[in-house]
């Protein structure tokens, strides 16, 4: 029996390398067209489908920008694509795993950090996160595992790995997030899988790191040479069209999970790193 995912990106290709699961491209099956949608699965029978299709940028565009001025294309990856998709497989019985995102909050819940029964408080400075927010809200009702994660880094260089992302620029912030390393994502996957786990998680690494820490890594690691400046929050916000988030989620539930370890996220990104450097 084959088994599916949807989103033909960064995450799903990573994803179907490390699984083995087919991936399905938009030209095969377009998650907004409902019957090309049920006649796909109807034909594969899939016993597990996870959705990494989504819109994060447009055509030749990193960052999320894009989506504050194309909204209905937005809103049709965003919330259409997963909802039509998390129905379909509720009603044939194949286990559904959507790939969501932890920036749907804003802040570290007074040192606390964000678990998935709070409420997302980051629903509106940014168009991106505000349909991150709508379909995690209607996917909460539905069956399903849906993973919130922050800001991929990965081990291999990848436009979308936030390591590609931070040395391109000039200028980083120095505020603490929660972020999820790409290679202890994909280890975790077939547990999760296995254990047919339900509901929203939050997969990101224990601890919180900062951009500048991260590009600190990078120079140490991999590039001596590298420089870069500090950036205020209030710069970036006057250099960006929406708004962008930083939290702190808590990890406690994933952490609860049996055969799941995420390691600490300085020494997850230096792991990361040391891999980054022999590509
Ligand atoms: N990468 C990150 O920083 C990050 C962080 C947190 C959460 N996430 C979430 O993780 C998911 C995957 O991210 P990614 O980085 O892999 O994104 P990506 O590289 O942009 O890939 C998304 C893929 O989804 C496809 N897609 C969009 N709408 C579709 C539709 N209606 N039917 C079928 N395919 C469709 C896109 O095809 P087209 O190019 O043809 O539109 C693209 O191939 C997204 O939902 C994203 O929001 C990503």
């Amino acid at each position: 029996m084959k088994n599916f995912i949807f989103g033909a990106g960064y995450l799903g290709h990573r994803f179907s390398e490390a699984l083995a699961f087919t991936l399905v491209p938009r030209a095969e099956v377009d998650l907004t067209d409902l019957p090309q949608l049920e006649e796909f699965l109807d034909r594969e029978k899939p016993e597990v489908v996870i959705n990494c299709a989504g819109k994060t940028s447009g055509p030749g565009e990193i960052g999320i920008d894009w989506c504050e001025i194309h909204r209905e294309e937005t809103i049709a990856s965003n919330i259409v694509a997963p909802v039509n998709l998390s129905l379909a497989c509720a009603e044939r019985g194949i286990y559904f795993i959507h790939i969501g995102s932890g920036c749907v909050y804003s802040g570290d819940n007074n040192g606390e950090g964000y678990t998935e029964e709070d409420k997302p408080n980051f629903d509106g400075p940014q168009f991106y996160a505000k349909t991150k927010i709508d379909s995690e809200r209607i996917l909460r009702n539905l069956p399903g595992l849906l993973l919130r994660i922050r800001m991929p880094i990965d081990d291999r260089p990848h436009p979308r790995n936030l390591i590609d992302k931070l040395k391109a620029f000039q200028k980083v912030i120095d505020i603490q997030n929660s972020m999820t390393t790409v290679p202890d994502l994909v280890r975790a996957l077939p547990t999760l899988i296995r254990q047919r786990a339900q509901g929203i998680y939050n997969v990101v690494n224990p601890g919180t790191i900062s951009a500048a820490k991260i590009m600190a890594f990078y120079r140490e690691y991999v590039e001596p040479p590298h420089t870069f400046e500090i950036l205020s929050v209030e710069d970036l916000d006057r250099m960006t069209k929406g708004k962008r988030s930083n939290c702190v989620l808590s990890p406690a539930k994933l952490e609860r999970e049996q055969g799941i370890r995420f390691p600490e996220i300085h020494d997850a990104v230096k792991t990361c790193l040391v891999s980054y450097r022999l590509c």
